[in-house]
């Protein structure tokens, strides 16, 4: 007997009204738009003034419910990938089971940052090969803006909030749905992509709100040179151990850190740049919601279709990074 696998057979994706564009940011620190532009691609992030990380999940959550022509009820399990999360506890995933009333889901927070939608895409694929789930929702969401220091001109300029959800279901054909999937770990880039304060290492003080250490830290030169290389090399690992060239790949989804490791990764997978899904322009990097609204987006402009072939690829603070193959299966959009 073949095995059980899971696949995506709905995606939604919800941001804030809010835009922070980059003429907002040449006011708050000494930046300008075409350093931000040439730097890392982005053009305008979204900011939600009210509210936190769940209700950035809810609202995709609702968007995904609504397409696949399900409610709260009918979910077994969320999970939310998250870097900020509403709070220590209780996690998201239970903030946001009670506020859509998905009274039948157990759920929990997963913590990957840039790379917490395929790590948890990939932990909530377990639970439907194991037959244990038949509906489990993946989120990536989180409110960026609640971490970042926006006098800190190397870092205010790349985030965004926004949340982005999937749904996992077994697949119904062989060869369809997520195929293969590579994750790794590597906690020695702990020093260059961190956020310090407010855990049992830094418990909450004058002193670590004084030194900002609640805010993100990276060494953006340092964590550049590993993306590029981790993205790229993971990507084409996976493409190579199951056959694949750049004609065989429809998409490429990857996290949106700066357009210029996207590139690189589109190239050491000899893609044609039109293959790749880019919306860093719109958003900023969102972290754990990039690859979802990247998905969300493209399905709903009938440009991701059932049957093609994508290869999702993330890198993040950990460091951790990862990629996902799988044959798209959800109906099309348009
Ligand atoms: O998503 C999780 C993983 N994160 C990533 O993948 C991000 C990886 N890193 C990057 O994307 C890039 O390193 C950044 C976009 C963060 C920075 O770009 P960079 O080309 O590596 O610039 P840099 O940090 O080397 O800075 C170059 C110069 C510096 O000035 P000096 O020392 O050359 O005089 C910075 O002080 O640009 C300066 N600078 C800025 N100038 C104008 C830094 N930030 C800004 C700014 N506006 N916002």
């Amino acid at each position: 007997m073949s095995k059980r696998r899971a696949t995506i057979t709905a995606v939604g994706h919800w941001v804030p009204e809010r835009k922070l564009t980059n003429a907002d940011l040449e006011k708050m620190v000494d930046t300008t738009d075409e350093w931000i532009r040439t730097r890392t691609g982005i053009l305008e992030r979204r900011i939600l003034d009210n509210g936190a990380t769940s209700d950035l999940a809810v609202g995709a959550l609702r968007v995904m419910l609504e397409r696949r022509g399900i409610g709260a009820m009918d979910l077994d399990l969320i999970i939310v990938a998250t870097i900020s999360p509403d709070m220590f506890f209780p996690s998201t995933a239970c903030l946001v089971q009670e506020k859509i009333g998905a009274k039948n889901a157990w759920g929990f927070d997963l913590s990957a940052a840039c790379s917490g939608f395929p790590f948890a895409l990939v932990t909530g694929m377990q639970f439907i090969e194991n037959g244990t789930c038949k509906k489990v929702a993946v989120v990536g969401a989180d409110k960026m803006s609640s971490i970042t220091d926006y006098s800190d001109r190397n870092n205010c300029i790349l985030f965004g909030d926004a949340g982005g959800a999937v749904l996992l279901e077994p697949a119904a054909n062989d060869g369809e749905g997520i195929l293969d999937h590579i994750l790794r770990c590597d906690g020695a880039g702990e020093r260059y992509l961190h956020m310090r304060g407010g855990g049992s290492l830094n418990p909450p003080t004058h002193e670590t709100v004084d030194k900002k250490m609640h805010y993100i830290f990276q060494d953006g030169k340092s964590v550049f040179k590993v993306a590029v290389v981790k993205m790229a090399d993971i990507s084409a690992e996976i493409m190579e151990r199951n056959g694949l060239t750049g004609k065989d790949v429809d998409w490429l989804v990857p996290h949106q850190a700066n357009l210029r490791i996207i590139d690189a990764t589109a190239k050491r997978m000899g893609l044609d740049p039109s293959k790749v899904m880019i919306n860093i322009e719109k958003y900023g990097n969102t972290t754990a919601a990039t690859i979802p609204l990247c998905l969300s987006e493209w399905w709903e402009t009938g440009k991701l279709r059932k049957g093609h072939t994508i290869v999702m690829a993330s890198f993040g603070a950990g460091y951790t990074w990862g990629a996902v193959l799988m044959k798209w299966t959800a109906e099309n959009g348009r």
